[in-house]
């Protein structure tokens, strides 16, 4: 069995820190696989081509020009589209928007599902996602799913704005939180559900590092 932690879960649970922690603790690499849907949903906005044109969608994804390149200053890996960087836009809620309205395309996804799987290298790979360990690693002999009320959700990303500097709204986050989650949940191929043998793990009242350990402690079984 290959050496992969899947990480699955909504927006904003600590997924991507938890990942990082965990990478980094095991010297293993890390998929965002998000990234990859975000980039996917920025390039049909840029090439004008409607979010819900499955054609289109599928066409764009099975040509995605995408690049990472690391950026020596932050240590952060940065996305580049066609020879664009996308590091300022990424993240943002309209770029998350997007990635969630292409991610319910099923030839989409499957135009995606190879360049995940290129990212297992040894020794070992943590995969962050929605569908880790139900549809891209199934084999994973560890997965995890991480969740959290929408409430605490919220109120993390407003603190992870605010912290880099970006006016935030905590209704609005909440709100799109809330749509994201629904429409992760409710589409017909990968949807947001924990893989059979989930470590299940609640994070509205635990900090990253009591999350940490008591991933540590289902891995070690
Ligand atoms: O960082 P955050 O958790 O807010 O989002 P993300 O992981 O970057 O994912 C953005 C969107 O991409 C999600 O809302 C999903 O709709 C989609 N996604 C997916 O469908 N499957 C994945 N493995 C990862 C992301």
């Amino acid at each position: 069995t290959p050496n992969i932690i899947t990480v699955d879960g909504p927006s904003g649970a600590g997924k991507g820190t938890l990942s990082l922690l965990l990478a980094d603790k095991l010297g293993w690499h890390i998929l965002d696989s998000g990234v990859l849907y975000r980039v996917l949903g920025v390039a049909a906005l840029k090439h004008h081509i409607a979010l819900d044109d499955e054609l289109k969608v599928a066409q764009l994804a099975r040509h995605l020009d995408i690049d990472f390149k690391l950026n020596p200053s932050s240590q952060e890996v940065e996305p580049v589209l066609e020879g664009d960087n996308l590091a300022g836009l990424i993240r943002t809620d309209d770029a998350g928007q997007a990635a969630s309205k292409v991610a319910v395309i099923p030839a989409a996804r499957e135009a995606l599902l190879e360049r995940q799987r290129e990212f297992y290298r040894l020794p070992g790979l943590v995969a962050d996602g929605r569908d880790m360990g139900t549809v891209v690693f199934p084999d994973a002999p560890v997965k995890i799913f991480l969740t959290a009320s929408a409430e605490r959700r919220a109120e993390r990303r407003y603190k992870q704005l605010k912290n880099k500097g970006v006016d935030a709204n905590m209704r609005a986050l909440l709100d799109s939180i809330k749509a994201r989650d629904e429409r992760d949940r409710t589409r017909p191929v990968a949807p947001l559900v924990p893989a059979n043998g989930a470590f299940i793990i609640d994070s509205s009242e635990l900090t990253i590092t009591e999350v940490l350990t008591q991933v540590l402690e289902f891995s070690a079984k």
